[in-house]
């Protein structure tokens, strides 16, 4: 197997190479000042298996075409297997039509992908694993939340309380605290399906006193985040913490939920930011390893 660290996960991509010892093949790329993406792999891939690694955080579009344009230069170039390895799915929460007149854009994103010469798929806490089926090749969801648990561990928060910020999330939860052992439990969110607009309300979690982490996939905006903490400080929380798998933090959601009585946020570098404190390095490579003995 050789890995491609694509131009959205650089750093991570070499990391894997290094970790998994596959040769690691460069990609050289530049955007035209007109917007469009150029692409060329910098090495032989002739009947090799190659997994690019490619996240699709923001610029999701930009991402996505540069990934499937890599993929289809791999075959263009007589690859024998493609995998993409794709940290952060874009478009995973639009699995399905939710209103009439909608798309639904994974179906279409997996299509895509297939197109170019994808053939297999592997990803880390999708938001939604139904968004997998809708893949017309295997796509494989590994669990980034027992590494991010040993963080805190490691940090000395042994028995935190694990909490979900939505019931949806329970199942990270759960995962978090196996590794914690301490409590766990989550908020009620309701989601307006026009507005986006949500609302929380906590049921009377055992947090009085406690130290709390609030688990979930993603922060976007960090509303949801904020909104948990508000509710963990009126119930007696002693000291309150975020993390996620995909960090995205857009605009100044680090701040504002800082400035919400977070003490630390902690993500992983599936998309890299200042939070990226947990590598899903190693996870992926061992990933890698199986498929290429198996
Ligand atoms: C939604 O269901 C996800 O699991 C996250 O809770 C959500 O994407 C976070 O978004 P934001 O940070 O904008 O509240």
């Amino acid at each position: 197997m050789k890995v491609i660290p694509g131009p959205a996960s650089r750093e991570l991509g070499e990391k894997i190479a290094r970790l998994s010892g596959f040769e690691r093949i460069t990609v050289a790329y530049k955007v035209f000042p007109d917007g469009e993406n150029y692409v060329r792999l910098e090495g032989n891939v002739q009947n090799d298996h190659v997994a690019i690694v490619q996240t699709t955080s923001a610029p999701q579009d930009t991402n996505l075409m540069q990934l499937a344009f890599i993929a289809a230069a791999a075959k263009r170039n007589a690859a024998q297997k493609v995998t993409a390895v794709i940290p952060y799915l874009a478009y995973a929460r639009q699995d399905k039509v939710f209103l009439k007149g909608e798309n639904a854009n994974i179906e279409t994103l997996a299509a895509m992908l297939h197109t170019a010469g994808v053939d297999d798929l592997i990803t880390v806490n999708v938001h939604s694993e139904k968004a997998l089926g809708k893949f017309p090749f295997p796509a494989a969801n590994l669990t980034a939340i027992p590494l991010l648990a040993e963080h805190f561990v490691l940090s000395g928060f042994k028995e935190a309380f694990a909490l979900a910020p939505d019931k949806g999330a329970m199942y990270i939860a759960e995962q978090a605290q196996r590794v914690l052992g301490g409590g766990a439990g989550y908020l009620e969110k309701q989601r307006d399906p026009y507005t986006g607009h949500t609302t929380q309300t906590g049921k009377n979690l055992e947090v009085k006193g406690q130290k709390v982490i609030i688990f979930d996939d993603i922060i976007s905006t960090g509303g949801t985040i904020v909104g948990a903490a508000r509710i963990l400080h009126e119930q007696g929380a002693k000291q309150v913490f975020a993390a996620c798998v995909h960090p995205l933090l857009i605009g100044d959601a680090e701040k504002r939920i800082l400035n919400a009585g977070v003490e630390e946020i902690v993500g992983t570098d599936s998309v890299q930011r200042r939070a990226s404190k947990v590598s899903l390095a190693s996870l992926i490579s061992n990933e890698l390893k199986a498929k290429q003995s198996g």
